[in-house]
C-alpha cells in the first residue's frame, strides 16, 4: 500500500552512538539502546521459549531483558564511535523497521562517522550497509558533529559533542572541516569515577547504568522511550547510597572532564592561522550529557562548567541529544529536494 502522506523518497538522519541509536524522519524521532544480545535456551523451564538449544537474538530494550538470563552474550557493536561488530547493521535494520521503511531503495540516508576514521573504514561501512539493507537511493556519510552544525544553522563553529564513550570535537569554517579529534573521556568516565567511589566507600557493586541513572537523577523520556530512569538512591537492602552522597565525586569528575575538553579545544584553536574565525568565535555544545542538570537547582552543570572554562557563552541546539540526527535529516532533505 502506498502511503499518500509521504513522498516516495524518504529522507532519514541517523546517529548510531555507543549508548543509543537516534534517527529522525519528518516529525518522527526514534531512540533505542545500541545493544544486541544472543542467548542459548538451556532449560525447558523458560516460560516463553520452551525449546532447548534454541538461539534467541534480540536488540535494543529486548536485548537488555534477554541479557538477564544465564548464557547470554550482550554486545555493544559500536564502541568509541567505531563499528566493532558486524551486528551493528541489525541496529540500522531496526531503525528501518521502526520507521516503517517499505523499500530501502527509496531511502536517502545521511549519517556520521568519527573525524579520525579511515577511507577504508568508510568504504567497508558503505559496503556492509548496502549488502544488508539493500542499495539506498543515496547514502552519505559526514564527519560526526557536522549534523549538529547544520542543526544550529551555522557554517562555521567548533562543535563539542559529549557522547557516552567519547567526546567528539570538530572545527568547521565555511562548511569546510579544518580539524577535529576524539577525546576518550565522556559520560562513561563520570560513571566509572562515581561507580568506583561507591564500591570503595560503600561496598556496593552496581551496574554502570544504575549509576548513570543516579547521576542524572531524573527521568529522561523521548516519546514512549525511557532513556534514563529516575532514581535518587542505590540500595542493596542494607546499605543505601543517595544522590547527595555522590554529589562531590560527581562534581570532581565533571570539573576534570570539562577542564580536559576546554584544554583540547584551546589547543586545537592555537594551531589555526588566526583567531579571527567563525569557528573560534562560535562554540556549540551537544550530546546527551550536555543536558545534565543539577538535581537541586536544575542548572545545566556541564554547560555552566564548560562556559566558565572557555570564558564564553556556548551555543546550544534545541535538542542536544538529537542534534546530530536532526542535522543529518536536514541534509538528507536537501539531497531529496535536489533530486526532485
Ligand atoms: N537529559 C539528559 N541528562 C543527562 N544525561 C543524559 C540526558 N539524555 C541523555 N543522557 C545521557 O548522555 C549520555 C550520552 O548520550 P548520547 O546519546 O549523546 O551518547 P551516544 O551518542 O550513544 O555515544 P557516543 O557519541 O559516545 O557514541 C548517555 O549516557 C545518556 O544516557
Ligand atoms: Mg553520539
Amino acid at each position: 500500500m502506498v502511503n499518500k502522506d509521504r513522498p516516495k523518497e524518504q529522507a532519514i538522519g541517523l546517529d548510531v552512538g555507543t549508548s543509543t541509536v537516534k534517527a529522525v524522519t519528518g516529525d518522527q524521532k526514534i531512540i533505542f539502546p545500541s545493544v544486541y544480545c544472543k542467548r542459548l535456551v538451556k532449560s525447558v523451564w523458560d516460560e516463553k521459549y520452551k525449546a532447548e538449544g534454541l538461539v534467541i537474538e534480540e536488540i535494543a530494550h529486548k536485548a537488555i531483558e534477554v541479557a538477564k538470563h544465564e548464557d547470554s552474550i550482550l554486545i555493544r557493536p559500536i564502541m568509541e564511535g567505531q563499528i566493532r561488530h558486524s551486528v551493528a547493521v541489525k541496529l540500522v535494520q531496526e531503525v528501518y523497521k521502526r520507521l516503517d521503511v517499505k523499500n530501502p531503495g527509496d531511502v536517502i540516508l545521511v549519517t556520521g562517522l568519527p573525524y579520525d576514521v579511515s577511507v577504508h573504514d568508510i568504504n567497508n561501512i558503505e559496503k556492509l550497509l548496502t549488502q544488508t539493507l539493500g542499495e539506498a537511493r543515496e547514502l552519505v556519510i559526514y564527519p560526526q558533529s557536522f549534523g549538529t552544525l547544520i542543526d544550529v544553522g551555522l557554517d562555521s563553529a567548533t562543535i563539542i559533542n559529549i557522547g557516552h564513550s567519547t567526546t567528539g570535537l570538530l572545527i568547521v569554517e565555511n562548511l569546510t572541516v579544518l580539524g577535529g579529534g576524539t577525546e576518550p573521556k565522556a559520560t562513561d568516565y563520570i560513571i566509572s569515577q562515581v561507580r568506583s567511589h561507591i564500591i570503595k566507600n560503600y561496598g556496593l557493586i552496581s551496574d554502570p547504568e544504575t549509576v548513570r541513572d543516579l547521576i542524572v537523577c531524573k527521568e529522561v523520556k523521548v516519546g514512549d522511550t525511557i532513556v534514563c530512569n529516575y532514581i535518587n538512591a542505590i540500595s542493596d537492602g542494607y546499605t543505601t547510597v543517595t544522590r547527595e552522597d555522590v554529589d562531590s565525586v560527581t562534581m570532581d569528575a565533571i570539573n576534570f572532564l570539562c577542564e580536559k575538553i576546554a584544554h583540547d579545544v584551546m589547543e586545537m584553536h592555537s594551531h589555526l592561522p588566526t583567531m579571527n574565525l567563525g569557528c573560534v568565535q562560535n562554540i556549540v555544545l551537544s550530546g546527551g550529557l550536555s543536558k545534565l542538570q543539577n538535581p537541586y537547582n536544575k542548572e545545566y552543570i556541564i554547560k555552566d562548567t564548560l562556559e566558565k572554562e572557555l570564558k564564553r557563552t556556548l551555543l546550544w541546539p534545541e535538542d542536544a541529544l538529537f542534534s546530530e540526527a536532526n542535522g543529518f535529516y536536514k541534509l538528507a532533505l536537501e539531497l531529496m529536494q535536489g533530486q526532485g
